[in-house]
This record gives C-alpha cells, sequence and structure tokens, in this order.
C-alpha cells in the first residue's frame, strides 16, 4: 500500500476542521490584526515585537481556538524566516509557538508535507518506539520515521507531544544537526520525514570508510551538541547509531528529544530506556538510578549528554560500543557502582592518548556537577586530532541492545568484538 496522506483531509486528519472564526472579543487588538491579516508584510516584525511587549496580547494568543490559533501559528511561522527579527524576538517566536503547537495539537502548515512510503513492507529499522522506512517527497528520497501507537487513549497526549516535538526539531538549523523536512499526522500515523543520509549511521559509516578521520567526525557530533545546548535543548539518547552522516561526510545528530513523545512513565512499555532499546550502556548513573544520587526527575539533562558523549567518543575511536559484550543489565549495575570503559589496549589505543582519556573519564564522573562543560570535549579533540592515521583497528558493528536482549553470544566473538 502506498501511503500518501492527504494533509487535512476530512476522515483522516486530527487537525480541527475549520469552524467559524472565534474572534473573541478580547483587547488583544495586535493579535487580531495577525490573525485577520490585516497588515503589510514590512508590518510583521512590529506587530510581533508589540504582542510580547503586552501582557495583555500575550494572555490572549492562549485563548486563540481553531483557525485563529492555525492563523496565528503561521504567520508566526513564517515570521522566523524574516530577516529583521531578532534573535530576542526569534526565541519568544519558537518558545510561544511550541506551546500553542502543544497545546492546540496544531501545527504550522509549512511542517505539513505529504509522503510516499510502503507501509505494507517491512522497515529498513525497527526500533524501540518507531520504525523507519525509505520514502519520497517531491522526487527526493526521504527517512520516514513513524512512531508506533499501541493505544488510542492516550492519543491526544501523543499528538500534542509530537507537535511540540516537531516544532521544536523543525527550529534547529546547523550543519551537525539532522534538519526535519516535514510531518504527516493522521488518526495513529505520526511520521516524521528527514532527508536521506546515503552514508547511514557514524558506526557503519566508519566500517565502510576506515580511512576517515573519526577525531574530524566527532568534533562535529560535538558541534552540533554544542549548537543543541546553546538552544536550550536536550538530545537524551546520543550514541553512534544516532549520528547520521551526510553526503559531504559531515556528522548529523538525529533522533533526540521525541522519546517524551511516546514515554508514559506510568506504562513499562514505553518508560525509560526500554523506549528506547539499547540506550542503557550510554546512559549516565543518575539516569540508570536517580534515588542513589538523591534525584527525583530523572530527566536528561546536558550533563548526561556530557556523559552520553564520553561513551560515543569511545565507541567511535574503539569501533565498538561501550562495555562490549557485557549484557545491559550488568553494565547496569556496573555503571551505577562506579565503573567505567576500561581503557583500550589494541591497536586503537594510540588514539586514547592521556590527554582524551583523562577528558573521557570526567564526562563520565558519577556526580553530574563535576562534568565538564562539553566545549571541553571539543577542545580536547582538536588538541588530539593531529594524531590520526589511517590505519584504524577492526570496527565493529552497530549493537542495538536492550534489557531484553540478554544473550550476546550471538553477535561476539571471544575477543568481544562485535561481528
Ligand atoms: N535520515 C536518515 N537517513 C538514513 N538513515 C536513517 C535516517 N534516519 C534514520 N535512519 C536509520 O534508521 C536508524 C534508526 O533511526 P532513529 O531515528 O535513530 O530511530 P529509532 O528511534 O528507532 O532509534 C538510524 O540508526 C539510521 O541507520
Ligand atoms: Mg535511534
Amino acid at each position: 500500500m502506498m501511503d500518501s496522506p492527504s494533509i487535512g483531509s476530512q476522515d483522516e486528519s486530527v487537525y480541527p476542521t475549520p469552524n467559524s472564526s472565534i474572534l473573541l472579543d478580547f483587547d488583544g487588538s495586535v493579535c487580531k490584526r495577525l490573525i485577520t491579516h490585516d497588515f503589510s508584510q514590512h508590518e510583521v516584525v512590529p506587530l510581533i515585537e508589540a504582542i510580547f511587549s503586552s501582557q495583555d496580547e500575550v494572555k490572549m494568543i492562549g485563548y486563540l481556538r481553531g483557525d485563529d490559533a492555525q492563523t496565528f501559528i503561521d504567520v508566526i511561522d513564517e515570521a522566523l524566516d524574516l530577516p529583521g527579527l531578532s534573535s530576542r524576538l526569534r526565541r519568544k517566536c519558537l518558545s510561544v509557538l511550541c506551546k500553542i503547537c502543544g497545546r492546540q495539537a496544531l501545527l504550522p502548515r509549512s511542517l505539513q508535507i505529504p509522503l510516499c512510503y510502503d507501509r505494507s513492507d517491512t522497515p529498513l529499522y525497527q526500533g524501540g518506539y518507531a520504525d523507519v522506512w525509505k520514502g519520497e517527497h517531491r522526487g527526493r528520497p526521504v527517512a520516514v520515521k513513524a512512531l508506533r501507537v499501541y493505544s488510542t487513549s492516550d492519543f491526544d497526549k501523543i499528538t500534542s507531544r509530537f507537535c511540540k516535538e516537531v516544532v521544536t526539531w523543525k527550529t534547529l538549523h546547523h550543519p551537525n544537526v539532522l534538519p526535519l523536512l516535514g510531518v504527516t499526522m493522521g488518526k495513529n500515523h505520526f511520521a516524521m520525514a528527514s532527508e536521506w543520509m546515503v552514508n547511514g549511521n557514524i558506526n557503519e559509516f566508519i566500517r565502510a570508510n576506515r580511512d576517515t578521520n573519526r577525531f574530524e567526525l566527532l568534533k562535529g557530533v560535538v558541534r552540533g551538541l554544542i549548537y543543541m545546548h546553546g538552544q536550550a535543548m536536550i538530545h537524551g539518547d546520543l550514541k553512534g547509531a544516532n549520528i547520521l552522516i551526510d553526503k559531504n561526510y559531515h556528522a548529523r545528530l538525529a533522533d533526540f528529544g521525541l522519546l517524551t513523545v511516546v514515554s508514559d512513565p506510568t506504562n513499562p512499555t514505553t518508560s525509560g530506556s526500554s523506549a528506547k532499546g539499547g540506550t542503557t550502556r550510554w546512559m549516565s548513573p543518575e539516569l540508570l538510578d536517580p534515588d542513589q544520587f538523591g534525584i527525583k526527575d530523572s530527566r536528561a539533562t546536558k550533563e548526561s549528554d556530557c556523559y552520553a558523549l564520553g561513551m560515543v567518543v569511545y565507541e567511535v575511536l574503539s569501533g565498538r560500543a561501550p562495555f562490549t559484550p557485557l549484557k545491559d543489565i550488568i553494565v547496569m549495575r556496573k555503571v551505577i557502582e562506579g565503573d567505567r570503559p576500561e581503557r583500550p589496549d589494541g591497536p586503537e589505543g594510540t588514539w586514547f592518548t592521556d590527554d582524551l582519556w583523562r577528558t573521557l573519564n570526567l564526562c563520565w564522573e558519577a556526580q553530574r556537577g563535576s562534568r565538564p562543560g562539553i566545549g571541553v570535549v571539543l577542545e580536547c579533540l582538536e588538541r588530539v586530532s593531529g594524531i590520526w592515521k589511517p590505519t584504524p583497528p577492526q570496527v565493529c558493528e552497530d549493537v542495538e541492545m536492550d534489557e531484553d536482549d540478554w544473550d550476546l553470544t550471538t553477535v561476539s566473538d571471544s575477543s568481544g568484538t562485535v561481528s
């Protein structure tokens, strides 16, 4: 079945059906001008400025519904590309856009695209909460990632979170971050499209291109993460399988943020690490056991991203997942008790200089407050990247291990290298 949902069609769409304009009798006259398109192009930025300068106007945004909310979203979305928008105002626009899209379960129209992919086919990748297909958009190959939604009971919650998350993703623009092309959303159908990365993920890429300077790829990874943190975003699932390589051989961070879309803490099948199968060995001790660290909120932080970044550096340079060939459950216990990966002593050991090893161990500090800012990792990679020689050691397969996949004998040889 070729799936090409028509956005906004009556049967499939979950966007609100057009209702008579519910222009409230409100004081927000500037807001009202925006949603009635009563302005000329050069007035957009001053009008937005005026909205954010008035508490009444800002309050009115929260009362917008249906068509009015959609129009407001689209005007703000278009304004984001205007050169006259200051970065301060841009941040405010983004913040209000995420809020209103999340609350109203609406999306900017620019984000809604029809996607062609064959859902009856086996997906190329099956992750913990989503499947990835190769599809097409305007004749270009795209990766289509569709959430697997089992329960219809929390459909509203998922819709609202999905809207918020994809709007956030759409606002990220950096050479080391995978851009979002658009989404398709229907009943029980949430799909996101990104440009197809011909070079696959970083593990696949270094396996096929052994001469590639891995330090250069890793620098891109850190730059992407510095950018995300600068945008007040946490990656939350950093690992080799979530770093893709674009056609210019640059690393791009992918698969971030959306954990919260399907993660329901009351549902053991979607909560925590199970929702993101195979993430355990990149997870910091305070995420694995918040109680031990006196932490109530077990959400990812910049510091847990820093810990995971250290594991990614280890993974990419050593060519194997951290703690290979141990099972996830063992890794979990060891990490909580303070164990960390051993310094590689094979041919790849030369890349783990004292300087780098010290930095990685800082990233892996048990107390998150003791970990460095990730800029320190970039500086270290810049110092050591000169030692790269294109004689990399053997490279392993991706390791996607989760708590249900405890028998690793099928993927490990006696040397612990995953084949
Ligand atoms: N844009 C893309 N281009 C090429 N391959 C992709 C793309 N997006 C995802 N993939 C492949 O699918 C895998 C899983 O994608 P990911 O977004 O990490 O989903 P999941 O949440 O299931 O882990 C990636 O490791 C990569 O191999
Ligand atoms: Mg992934």
